[in-house]
């Protein structure tokens, strides 16, 4: 995972597939971070990397008043959006690369995103784009993950790839894990012209998997998203059906009350523009 190219096809595409499971293991994150996001009001806010469109859909829904916009790369995960923000008159989905989109007239006091920062190639370029298209002092609040030996759903996954295969770029690097450093973020945000940026973490279950069979529903999204997926894809049938039984014994230990609950750490993010 993942970079813009990515995004626009093989990997959007089965995230567009697979919007309903990602609500699901985000969703304690997702209530928090709505929370901080919506503590005071807004009159235009901007979803960066929307993706199938859950925070947006939440924000135009509880705000019919503001104008709530979702941007993404993947046109497949933006038709899922449509598809679900189709009743909210407030709220509308465009294609664009975050990093230089723009719409006339639109100064969002309020930016949010829920993991949708941490893939830009020059993230000092894009910030500061996003700063100069944002209103005088309008809130920023975004989510990325921490280190990957903080995250079981990352860490204790990639333990049981062949090595080589399928293992997230590091911290720093595009991808998941660009952003699980603070200071380096903290950095970036300042450079950008982002003032009184401050830090949250926040801990949470990860469910991937519930229903009638739990392991097997978080079996078959982890070899459809993420870093087991990845490896499998490129693994022979013999190989792939032991790292198959290696998965999803992992799995097996991880169900507790129902449910495939992974530890996953983020940091909720959250800045200010200039006053103006
Ligand atoms: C981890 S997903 C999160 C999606 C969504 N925010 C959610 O929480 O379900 C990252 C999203 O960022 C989008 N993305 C990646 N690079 C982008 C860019 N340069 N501009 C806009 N969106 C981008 C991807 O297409 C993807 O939808």
């Amino acid at each position: 995972m993942t970079d813009k190219a990515e995004w626009e096809g093989r990997v959007g595409r089965t995230w567009a597939a697979e919007w309903q499971r990602t609500d699901r293991s985000f969703a304690a994150l997702t209530r928090r971070m709505l929370t901080a996001a919506a503590d005071a009001p807004f009159a235009g806010a901007l979803d960066i990397g929307c993706g199938a469109g859950e925070v947006s859909l939440a924000l135009a829904g509880a705000n019919p008043g503001a104008q709530v916009i979702g941007v993404d790369v993947s046109d497949e995960l933006l038709a899922a959006a449509r598809e679900r923000g189709a009743g909210l008159p407030n709220l509308a989905f465009e294609l664009g690369d975050a990093s230089r989109w723009t719409r006339g007239g639109f100064a969002p006091d309020l930016l949010v995103s829920r993991h949708g920062v941490m893939f830009f190639p020059d993230p000092v370029a894009a910030f500061a784009h996003l700063v100069r298209l944002a209103a005088a002092d309008a809130r920023l609040a975004f989510t990325c993950f921490r280190n990957p030996s903080e995250n079981a759903w990352a860490s204790g996954l990639t333990a049981l790839l062949p090595s080589g295969l399928g293992a997230p770029p590091p911290p720093g690097q595009p991808g998941p894990f660009a952003f699980a450093d603070k200071r380096r973020v903290e950095h970036i945000l300042a450079a950008a012209g982002w003032r009184d940026a401050a830090f949250e973490a926040i801990d949470f279950p990860y469910v991937a998997g519930a229903g009638d069979d739990p392991v097997e529903d978080a079996l078959s999204y982890f070899l459809a998203i993420g870093p087991a997926a990845r490896a499998a894809a490129q693994m022979e049938n013999g190989e792939r059906a032991q790292f198959v039984e290696r998965v999803r014994a992992f799995l097996q230990d991880h169900l507790d009350g129902g449910q495939v609950a992974l530890q996953a750490a983020v940091w909720l993010v959250t800045a200010r523009a200039p006053a103006g």
